[in-house]
């Protein structure tokens, strides 16, 4: 009777050993998962490219910006319907051309990568 429940014992410490309850090598993985973006349409493909831009150089820091729909972009005061120039998410990047340009804090982005920010809002 001892003997079997010490086996009882022993084997559900081995099975509880095994079940992962978070991923302990990137405690954040839910933070940081990569995200898809359904491409297909070309108003997903402005998103998608315009987000992959956000996503490498500021989400970082603001993580208010890891919004992967047209619609919660909208619900913030970061873009501003067809209008870059009136967007902070646009305008407080270096390069931009509106003033207050201070975004990313270090180091800056491409034209290119500029470009799919202005042209997704443009878009919006
Ligand atoms: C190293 C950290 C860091 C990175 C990377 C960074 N920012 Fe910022 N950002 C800040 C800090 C700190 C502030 C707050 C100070 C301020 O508002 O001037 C700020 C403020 C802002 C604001 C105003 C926030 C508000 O709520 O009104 C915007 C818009 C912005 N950043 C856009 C960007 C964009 C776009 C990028 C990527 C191209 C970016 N930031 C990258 C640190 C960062």
């Amino acid at each position: 009777m001892m003997k079997s429940i010490l086996i009882i014992l022993f084997l559900s410490i081995l099975v509880s050993a095994c079940v992962q309850t978070e991923n302990s090598s990137t405690g954040d993985a839910d933070t940081f998962a990569p995200v898809t973006i359904d491409k297909s349409t070309a108003a997903g493909e402005r998103l998608s490219n315009a987000f992959g831009v956000i996503q490498r150089n500021c989400v970082s820091c603001h993580s208010q910006f890891n919004l992967t729909t047209d619609a919660q972009w909208l619900n913030t005061n970061y873009v501003v319907r067809n209008s870059p120039s009136t967007s902070s998410i646009y305008c407080r990047i270096k390069g931009s051309g509106c003033g207050a340009e201070d975004m990313p804090p270090t180091g800056s982005i491409s034209a290119l990568e500029l470009s799919y920010i202005s042209t997704w809002i443009s878009g919006l």
